[in-house]
């Protein structure tokens, strides 16, 4: 049974109800139980923050609140499949059933905690402008187009509204190395590659503390 956003609506009624969970379907391996997703975003959560607010470690783990389900099952997919590389995020997720990984998707949506902050605010104005207007000398489209222009995403679209800046900027920064390393088969971080790659140092820093402050 594929688990639908009905039955992880069903979940969470019965997560918060607190009663014992009903299997929902006979056969265990293809169906997730209450206790199975508790157990499993409670784990999450000691990494990326009670809230999925993200959380600054040794390493920036980033924000999931929010985040699109499909944009999540995509990345999920693509550290087991190592195209997106990430030793942490791959003994995570290699282990996930396919109901699992489907669940996990949608979990995060409809959490909504305050952006975590901490950016310098010196550049904010530049870093509207880059995410709205794009830098059209350096070929850069507005980031709005693609993320939309509350910076909230859209199915395969990340949402990028109170994103971790430091997560941004090394994501952006090590685009090529980190990201679509399937090179015989191109996904999503394709789109993503050449903007990444014609932004200096500085538009990024800009954009990225821009974003993190967004609700
Ligand atoms: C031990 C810490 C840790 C745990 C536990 C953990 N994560 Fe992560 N996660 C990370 C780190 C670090 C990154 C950033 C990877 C990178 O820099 O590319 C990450 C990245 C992600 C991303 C990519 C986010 C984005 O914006 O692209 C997703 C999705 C994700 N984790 C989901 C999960 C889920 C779901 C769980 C629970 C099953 C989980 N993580 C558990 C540390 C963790
Ligand atoms: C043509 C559409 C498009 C435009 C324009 C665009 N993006 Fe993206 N962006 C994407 C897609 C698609 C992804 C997801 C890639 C993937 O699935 O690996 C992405 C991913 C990202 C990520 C990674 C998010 C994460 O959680 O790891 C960041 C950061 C980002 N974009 C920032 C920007 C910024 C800043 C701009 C403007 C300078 C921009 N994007 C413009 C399509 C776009």
């Amino acid at each position: 049974m594929k688990v639908n956003a009905l039955a992880s609506a069903l979940l969470t009624a019965i997560l918060i109800a607190g009663f014992s969970a009903p299997s929902l379907a006979e056969d265990k391996s293809a169906s997730v139980s209450a206790q199975e997703l508790k157990a499993k975003t409670d784990y999450c959560k000691t990494c990326h923050g009670l809230s999925g607010q993200g959380f600054r470690g040794s390493l920036p783990m980033p924000r999931l609140a929010g985040q699109q389900p499909e944009y999540v099952s995509n990345q999920l997919q693509a550290f087991i499949d190592r195209r997106r590389t990430n030793p942490v995020m791959f003994n995570v997720s290699h282990v996930l059933t396919p109901a699992m990984l489907t669940a996990l998707s949608t979990y995060f949506k409809d959490l909504n905690p305050k952006p975590l902050g901490g950016a310098p605010r010196d550049s904010l104005a530049v870093g509207k402008k880059i995410y709205e207007e794009g830098i059209p000398a350096a070929e850069v489209p507005p980031c709005a187009s693609c993320h939309g222009p509350d910076a909230k995403g859209a199915d395969a679209f990340p949402r990028l509204a109170g994103q971790l800046h430091d997560y941004m900027t090394r994501k952006l920064t090590n685009w090529d190395k980190e990201r679509g390393q399937d090179k015989a088969n191109p996904d999503n971080s394709a789109i993503m590659q050449p903007i990444a790659h014609n932004l200096t140092e500085a538009q990024v820093k800009a954009v990225a503390a821009y974003l993190s402050y967004l609700e």
